[in-house]
């Protein structure tokens, strides 16, 4: 029988957003947490080079400010950049606080954080534990969750669709993967963390779920989403045909990395006066041009000026992965080419995350701030997850007793589907999207390739429409489901687009237009 849960709060994702916002709600609110697979499914398990915030005494936030504003491309809401860096040193010490523990290092008799260098930061400001920094914040906050008593934890649950009443969210249809059934969440408050849509890309940094859901849901219930165009490629993703989506974190390049050839020489010089540490769509764009002008079919990061030692140290994970693979970073160069990395855009949201939709939140890379612009800086992501989850979380305690409980709401109907007979429609659907995006949504986009994915985003979400109207939901085909809406609104927003700005590049526009607007997209 499919259940009927009810909860103060209804929280959508268990990645630092999620985790953050359930760990900062008071003991008096009763919230679940929903994961579609472990609790550490998503991208935060996976964040290498760590999370940017101003620490150091020769530090300001007026820089911090700056460096995110110029890699934004002139369209960061200023106020919100303002708003997440004030609240950097808070974050980091709610971190601490909490048992996370970041690498230090001896200076003048005491130890201090030891801070990284990145893309488009002017200075060492990303705290970091090694190269796996999301790993331990997410298994601490993980743990401190699962010993909350306030917060029930729904692993293997995937929301299909939220629930809606008189301009208000009330909770969300729920997959249980176990069972089959679609069970019932009603809250007063829901709120998405479900990360970002980077499984649209054929080639990615990121793991399996990227796959838009709450920009989705929140669309189909009518929610604005913006600033679709600007889907981050990280610059150096592992070129190794049994290695899926592993990073090779910007952190390297930070302590002096070098981006080479085939034939050893260097380029990036030549694209930006930063060289290696210019801002994360320049980086991409350059080693896109190279591998299409060499026909190479990857660039070559070398640190091996760096001695075995200090490798162990600050890159073990990197350096045992790409041991795997026969590659010895501590004396050869590593293959790298770009992949498909982050959404800067999302859900539209305030400061506290709130959306369009009374009740209903979103917060971490689903969401849309004004925080990224056209182009997110390096480790600012891990920031705003944790900056939005208290801001909410502050936002919902305050209201919590003003909003009455969640209305009676129908069950799931599954009396008109039948269970597939047919699964191979999903997965060569799925196959064809991501390789049509990637070829026609890429680093370097025009209108003609852009009007193409359009038509064949169109005629796939009818064979999907069709399918789903069917069959019994499964979590292959609410994937594929959100995954082709969320793609259809990225092509729309760069069709929309009549310049070339941060991450979305056209040849068809390639000049800056004077005048920085927002894509927005309103159901
Ligand atoms: P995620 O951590 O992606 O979590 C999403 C959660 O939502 C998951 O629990 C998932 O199961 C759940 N979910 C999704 N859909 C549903 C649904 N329908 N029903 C139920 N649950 C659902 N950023 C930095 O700042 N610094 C870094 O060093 C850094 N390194 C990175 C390295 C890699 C390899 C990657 C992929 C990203 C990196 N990023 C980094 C980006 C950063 O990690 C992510 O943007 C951030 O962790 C996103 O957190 P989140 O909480 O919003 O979502
Ligand atoms: C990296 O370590 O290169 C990833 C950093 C980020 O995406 O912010």
């Amino acid at each position: 029988m499919p259940q009927d849960f009810e909860h103060d709060v209804l929280i959508i994702g268990s990645g630092a957003a999620g985790l953050a916002l359930a760990l900062h709600l008071p003991a008096h609110c009763k919230t679940a947490l929903l994961s579609k697979g472990d609790l550490t499914q998503g991208s935060t398990y996976w964040a290498q080079g760590g999370m940017a915030a101003v620490l150091d005494n020769d530090d300001t936030i007026a820089s911090h400010v700056e460096d995110t504003l110029n890699v934004g491309a002139g369209l960061c809401q200023e106020e919100t950049v303002e708003f997440t860096v004030r609240h950097g040193r808070e974050a980091v010490d709610w971190l601490l606080s909490q048992g996370v523990e970041f690498d230090r290092r001896e200076k003048d008799g005491g130890r201090e954080f030891h801070l990284t260098m990145e893309g488009g930061h002017s200075r060492r400001r990303v705290i970091h534990a090694a190269d796996a920094t999301g790993k331990v914040i997410s298994k601490v906050l993980v743990d401190n969750t699962l010993a909350a008593k306030h917060v029930d934890i729904h692993a293997h649950r995937v929301a299909v669709d939220l629930i809606l009443s008189g301009g208000r969210c009330h909770g969300a249809y729920v997959l249980n993967r176990e069972s089959g059934k679609v069970d019932l969440f009603r809250a007063r408050f829901v709120v998405l963390a479900t990360g970002g849509a980077s499984k649209a890309y054929l080639y990615t940094s990121n793991p399996d779920g990227a796959s838009g859901d709450g920009i989705a849901m929140a669309w189909r219930a009518g929610c604005r989403v913006a600033n679709l165009e600007f889907n981050q490629f990280h610059p150096t993703c592992l070129f190794h045909p049994q290695a899926k989506s592993f990073l090779i974190s910007e952190a390297l390049r930070g302590e002096g990395g070098r981006l080479l050839l085939p034939d050893g020489t260097g380029f990036m010089q030549r694209f930006h006066e930063r060289g290696e540490l210019a801002p994360r769509d320049i980086v991409a764009r350059a080693i896109d041009h190279e591998m299409k002008r060499t026909g190479s079919d990857c660039v070559y990061l070398d640190i091996s000026h760096k001695s075995p030692g200090f490798l162990q140290n600050h890159f073990p994970n990197i350096l045992t992965r790409c041991r795997e693979f026969g590659i010895d970073i501590t004396t050869e160069p590593i293959p790298v080419v770009p992949a498909a990395h982050y959404t800067c855009g999302g859900i539209v949201v305030d400061n506290c995350g709130r959306t369009d939709l009374g009740n209903l939140y979103a917060i971490g890379e689903t969401s849309c701030t004004g925080l990224h612009g056209a182009n997110r800086m390096a480790s600012n992501s891990l920031l705003e997850c944790l900056v939005f989850a208290h801001s909410a979380a502050r936002d919902i305690t305050a209201s919590l007793q003003q909003v009455a409980a969640p209305l009676d709401t129908p069950p799931w109907d599954e009396s008109q589907v039948t269970d597939s007979d047919e699964d191979v429609v999903i997965s060569h659907n799925w196959d064809e999207l991501r390789r049509f995006m990637w070829d026609y949504v890429g680093i370097v986009r025009t209108d003609k390739r852009l009007e193409r994915a359009l038509r064949r985003v169109m005629l796939l979400q009818e064979e999907i429409r069709e399918y789903y109207g069917n069959y019994k939901v499964s979590n292959d085909l609410l994937e594929l489901r959100n995954l082709a809406m969320v793609a259809e609104l990225m092509i729309r927003c760069a069709i929309s687009r009549k310049e070339s700005r941060g991450l979305h590049y056209t040849l068809d526009y390639p000049e800056l237009s004077s005048r920085a607007n927002d894509t927005i997209l309103q159901p």
